[in-house]
C-alpha cells in the first residue's frame, strides 16, 4: 500500500475561465472535500484515493437551486456559490466551457443526466435549471430497479468511453425517486512523454522514510515548472498535457518528515496562492523527473465526507428542504462516485461517474436503533435502574 496525492488542475494556466469568471470557489470546495475523504477513508485503512470534486460540485449546485432554508444556506456556504442565481449560472457556464475544451492530444468531456420517476411531479423551473446546466432529463419507471440500473450503467459506460461499466447496482436504486448523474472522461498525452524503456522497479516510502513497497518508476528529463510551496509544505511539479499545454497534472510531495494529512489540511485551509507560488517563470529548467506508473480504481460513498465538510441538511431524511425540485418532499439518500485513473508513460486516462439519488422524505417520527446505543431496564414507578448496558458490537443472534 502506498500513498500518493495527485491533482488534476481542471483549471488551466490561470483560474479564470474563458468568460472571466473566477473558478477558485470550486477549487476551495475541492480541497476541503479531498481532505475529508482522506480523513474518512484513512479510518478504514484505505490509502489510495481518487475523486472528481467538480462533478460533485456541479450536481449539488443544481440541487441548491431547488432548495430552501438551512439546506440552501449550507449548500451556498460550502459550495461557495455566489449570492445570486445569475452568478451561480455564470460560474456553471464557465465550468462547462472548460469541460468542452478540446485539442488534438486532449479529450475532456463531461455529461450529466437526470432520471426521474415519471409519477413524480418535477417543477418546471427545476427542469429549466437542469436544462441550463446541460443535464439531459429522462422520465422513467423506477419500479424495476434492475432495468433502471442497466439504463444508468449504459449511459455512464458510453459517457466514459467504457471505462466505468458498473457504476451502480440495482440494490443502490431501490426506493429512489430521482437520480442525478454526472460523468467525466479525460484522455491526454503528456507534452513530454516518458520513454518506457527507462521505467524501472523502485522502492516507495512512507513519510517516515520507511520502505513500504515498490512501484514501476518512470523517468525522463524534460522542462517542467517545479518548486517549493512553503504555504502548504510541499515540493510541486507541474506536468502538462498536449501541445497546447492547457491541462496539467500537479504532483505534490510533502516536505520530508511532514505527514500527508498535514499537507491535505493545508490545502483545505490555505489560500490558493500556492498554485502560482511554486512556479519559477521564464525559461523552464530541465528536470530529472521520476513518477510512478499507477492506476487507481475507487468507489467512494461521498455522504460522510460531505457531512464533515458542512453539508448535512440535504441528507437529513426528516428535515431536507428541496421544495423547488418537486411537490413530493425529497432528500438525498445516496451519493456514490466511481473514479478510475491510469497514469502511464504516454499520458493519463481518467473517468468519473457520480450518482446522486433522492428518496421520499420520512414524514413523521421515526426511531431506528441502528448505531451504538445504551440501554437501561428500570422500574417505572420508582425509576430504579435494574440493568444497564451498551450495545456496540453487532452480532447476529
Ligand atoms: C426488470 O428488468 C429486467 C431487465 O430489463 C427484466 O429482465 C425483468 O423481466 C424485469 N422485471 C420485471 C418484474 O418486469
Amino acid at each position: 500500500m502506498w500513498k500518493l496525492i495527485v491533482l488534476f488542475s481542471i483549471v488551466t494556466a490561470s483560474p479564470i475561465g474563458f468568460s472571466g469568471v473566477d473558478l477558485n470557489p470550486i477549487n476551495q470546495f475541492a480541497f476541503k472535500l479531498l481532505n475529508n475523504v482522506y480523513a474518512f477513508q484513512d479510518n478504514f485503512g484505505q490509502k489510495n484515493i481518487a475523486i472528481s470534486p467538480v462533478s460533485v460540485w456541479s450536481l449539488f449546485a443544481l440541487l441548491a437551486e431547488g432548495s430552501t432554508g438551512d439546506t440552501f444556506i449550507e449548500l451556498m456556504r460550502e459550495l461557495r456559490l455566489p449570492n445570486d442565481l445569475r452568478g451561480t449560472q455564470d460560474l456553471h457556464s464557465a465550468l462547462l466551457n472548460v469541460l468542452r475544451s478540446n485539442d488534438g492530444d486532449v479529450i475532456l468531456k463531461g455529461q450529466s443526466a437526470m432520471f426521474a420517476d415519471q409519477t413524480l411531479n418535477i417543477h418546471q423551473e427545476f427542469c429549466q435549471s437542469a436544462n441550463y446546466y446541460k443535464t439531459d432529463v429522462y422520465f422513467v419507471d423506477p419500479s424495476n430497479s434492475t432495468r433502471l440500473a442497466e439504463d444508468i450503467n449504459y449511459y455512464i459506460c458510453v459517457a466514459t468511453e467504457g471505462r466505468i461499466r458498473e457504476a451502480v447496482k440495482a440494490k443502490h436504486l431501490e426506493q429512489l425517486r430521482m437520480i442525478l448523474i454526472d460523468a467525466l472522461y479525460f484522455k491526454a498525452s503528456w507534452t513530454h512523454p516518458f520513454d518506457p524503456t527507462q521505467t524501472k522497479e523502485e522502492a516507495f516510502y512512507n513519510s517516515q522514510g520507511k520502505t513500504i513497497g515498490a512501484v514501476n518508476m518512470m523517468y525522463h528529463k524534460a522542462p517542467h515548472n517545479t518548486g517549493d510551496s512553503n504555504l502548504i509544505g510541499a515540493q510541486i511539479i507541474e506536468m502538462t498535457y498536449g501541445k497546447s499545454e492547457q491541462f496539467a497534472m500537479l504532483i505534490l510531495l510533502p516536505f520530508d518528515g511532514m505527514p500527508l494529512s498535514r499537507l491535505l489540511d493545508n490545502l483545505a485551509t490555505q489560500p490558493l496562492d500556492w498554485l502560482s507560488e511554486f512556479k519559477s517563470g521564464g525559461n523552464l529548467p530541465e528536470i530529472d523527473c521520476y513518477i510512478p506508473r499507477f492506476k487507481i480504481s475507487a468507489q467512494t460513498d461521498l455522504i460522510p465526507p460531505l457531512q464533515y465538510t458542512g453539508i448535512q441538511r440535504i441528507f437529513d431524511r426528516e428535515k431536507a428542504e428541496l421544495p423547488g425540485v418537486s411537490d413530493s418532499p425529497l432528500y438525498v439518500s445516496k451519493t456514490l462516485q466511481n473514479v478510475e485513473i491510469e497514469v502511464t508513460e504516454e499520458g493519463t486516462i481518467a473517468a468519473a461517474s457520480t450518482v446522486v439519488g433522492l428518496e421520499d422524505r420520512i414524514l413523521g417520527q421515526r426511531f431506528e436503533a441502528n448505531k451504538e446505543f445504551v440501554f437501561v431496564v428500570m422500574d417505572r414507578s420508582s425509576n430504579l435502574v435494574l440493568f444497564s448496558g451498551v450495545y456496540a458490537q453487532p452480532e447476529i443472534v
